[in-house]
């Protein structure tokens, strides 16, 4: 029965699909649209789902402004002499 492990690998190896078909992920809201490189930041976390799933991967019920500035912008502000992300509000919030 090896076969059976075969997809939980390949999720691993490829990321997660999206219904969407894409690796991206897009947040529309009031301050401008937030496009979040999903797939990319599954390698950049080392594939740890739980650095933004806390509890279980898929929707993240408490997602929103607090949320997101907490988990994303703490990530990308970290010590010195690790990668870092955009921090300004232009960085993330796209005006359309
Ligand atoms: C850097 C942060 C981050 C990491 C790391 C991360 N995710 Fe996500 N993921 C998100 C966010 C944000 C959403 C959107 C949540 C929402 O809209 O409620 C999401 C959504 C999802 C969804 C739902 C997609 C959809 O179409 O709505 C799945 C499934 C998922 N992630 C799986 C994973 C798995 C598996 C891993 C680990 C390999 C992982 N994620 C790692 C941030 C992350
Ligand atoms: C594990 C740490 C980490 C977390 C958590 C994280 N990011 Fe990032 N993010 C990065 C790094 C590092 C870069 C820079 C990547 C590069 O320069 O190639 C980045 C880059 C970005 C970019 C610039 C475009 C791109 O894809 O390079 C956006 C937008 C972004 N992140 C949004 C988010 C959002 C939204 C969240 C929360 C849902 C988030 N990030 C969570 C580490 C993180
Ligand atoms: C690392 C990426 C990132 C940065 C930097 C960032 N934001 Fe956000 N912001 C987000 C995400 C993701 C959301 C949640 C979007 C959602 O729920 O659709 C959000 C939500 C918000 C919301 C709520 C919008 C709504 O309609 O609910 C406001 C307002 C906001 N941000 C303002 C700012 C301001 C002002 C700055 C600069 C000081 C900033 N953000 C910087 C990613 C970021």
């Amino acid at each position: 029965m090896k076969w059976i492990f075969v997809p939980v690998v390949f999720a691993g190896l490829a990321g997660v699909a999206f219904a969407n078909g894409k690796d991206f992920l897009e947040f529309r809201n009031s301050k401008g649209t937030v496009i979040f490189a999903h797939a990319k930041h599954e390698k950049l976390a080392d594939n740890d789902c739980k650095v933004c799933h806390e509890n279980q991967v898929g929707a993240i019920r408490s997602f929103g402004k607090a949320y997101a500035h907490r988990v994303c912008i703490g990530c990308h502000e970290p010590e010195a002499g690790k990668m870092e992300g955009p921090i300004t509000c232009e960085g993330c919030h796209q005006s359309s």
